[in-house]
């Protein structure tokens, strides 16, 4: 037999035995980048010092936190992150303008709380950020009386001090950063202010504002929030991010062999995704469920799934608002016919996320069909190498990434760097499980 033969076979022996290795091991994921924004934000309202383990420093939070020293908040970060507030009647004027960056969380948390302060202000954001509606949130507070400059609903803002208060705001829109500004600027009322929001969204605002002594009330979709005058300050270890775990748990159903993402976020408003998937069979488990800081967590095991098609419906939506991205390739990759439908906040998110998909498996050589609130995908479809627009999107490029490893191709991002926003660990954590990209 001829030598470069006998090579040939043996090196294809070698790749088969790659991708048959299953990925496997052990994971704590970085805190979760909701909760720790608000972990950030609320302590600098606190009256003492906050401590926070396992708070998630990435490019978003290091914006709220930069925020928050600039009107006074006392920031250490050791081995543990520890905040000294000002009370909630206590920030300072910031000498400069307050920079978002690319969050678009930090921007609309902070339009509720700095359109109740005694001083001016300006918020500002990057070039991604500013594409982003502020609107939805500075309409509601300008029609009660806010002060403040926008011009075609997008950043930058000027602030100017007006009392101004409502005792009733619905959300208009199914977003939890409009929810979250509305009751920051309620904890500034002298009434209770009931805020009711259409379909649940995220409730972490709600849940840290409890553990620090606001008694907010929910009855169905309306919640009363009491005039504050005080927050305790915080003693929390932030659990791992389901939304950054979620590209973990994609590459454990494509090709895990065990893996296990301890001590994460399992909140029923952001478990939509697992709920989604295990409809579609997927061989997921959820173990050691416990209560810690007026959140659940638990231990997620993944193993490899033959996944069915499913339709997901307009008010499960929320529930996975931030991973329909990886779900997308998850549904290239099932049985049959998945249908998305009722997601058109996704064109408003760090890019439009349903054109960036549809591109995302077309330039793979796969098929989509766009709908005007989501998609229709059939699969299996066998996806080729090909390169990635993420538009500096970090779930796009993550969703790259899963599907370079999981599908065993040569799919790049054309920007990694975008990582860094919510997830700086990635290829940390997918080098633990064994994972490794086809450059
Ligand atoms: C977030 C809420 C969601 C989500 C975002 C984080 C939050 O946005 O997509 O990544 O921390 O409140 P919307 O509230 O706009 O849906």
């Amino acid at each position: 037999m001829e030598k470069s033969f006998i090579r040939k076979v043996w090196r294809e022996t070698i790749k088969l035995k790659f991708i048959n290795r299953g990925l496997s091991g052990t994971v704590q994921v970085i805190g979760d980048k909701s909760i720790s924004h608000r972990a950030i934000l609320f302590s600098a309202l606190a009256e003492g010092t906050s401590v926070i383990k396992n708070l998630l420093i990435s490019e978003d939070t290091k914006a709220s936190l930069k925020i928050v020293e600039q009107m006074g908040a006392d920031v250490k970060i050791e081995d543990n992150v520890s905040i000294t507030g000002q009370g909630i009647n206590g920030l300072k004027k910031p000498n400069n303008e307050l920079n978002a960056k690319n969050s678009g969380t930090t921007a609309r948390l902070l339009i509720g709380l700095l359109s109740k302060q005694k001083f001016s202000s300006t918020l500002i954001g990057s070039t991604q950020l500013n594409k982003r509606p502020m609107n939805r949130i500075t309409d509601l507070l300008v029609g009660h009386g806010a002060q403040m400059k926008i011009k075609n609903n997008f950043l930058p803002i000027n602030f100017n001090p007006k009392e101004y208060s409502f005792s009733f705001q619905n959300t208009k829109v199914p977003s939890a950063q409009v929810k979250s500004a509305l009751i920051l600027a309620s904890l500034y009322h002298n009434e209770p202010t009931l805020i009711e929001e259409t379909v649940p969204t995220r409730d972490h605002t709600e849940r840290m504002l409890v553990a620090m002594g606001v008694d907010i009330l929910r009855l169905g979709n309306t919640l009363t929030v009491p005039p504050t005058t005080k927050l305790e300050p915080l003693n929390i270890t932030i659990p791992g991010d389901i939304s950054s775990g979620a590209f973990l748990i994609a590459l454990g159903l494509l090709r895990g062999k065990e893996i296990i993402l301890s001590n994460m976020l399992i909140n029923e408003r952001r478990l939509g995704f697992i709920k989604v998937l295990k409809r579609m069979k997927a061989k997921i488990e959820i173990l050691n469920i416990r209560e810690e800081n007026n959140e659940v967590i638990g231990d997620i095991k993944i193993n490899k799934s033959i996944l069915n098609g499913t339709t997901v419906s307009k008010d499960e939506i929320p529930d996975l608002i931030d991973e329909i991205p990886i779900f997308t390739l998850l549904a290239s990759q099932a049985k049959g016919l998945t249908k998305v439908v009722g997601a058109e906040e996704l064109k408003v998110k760090e890019s439009n996320r349903l054109d960036a998909m549809k591109n995302f498996i077309l330039n793979l050589g796969g098929h989509i069909k766009l709908l005007d609130d989501g998609f229709e995908i059939q699969g299996i479809q066998k996806l080729k190498k090909g390169n990635i627009e993420t538009l500096d999107d970090h779930r796009i490029a993550m969703t790259a990434i899963v599907a370079n490893i999981g599908l065993n191709k040569k799919i790049i991002p054309d920007n990694f760097e975008c990582i860094n926003d919510s997830y700086p660990s990635f290829f940390e954590d997918i080098k633990l499980l064994g994972g490794e990209i086809n450059e």
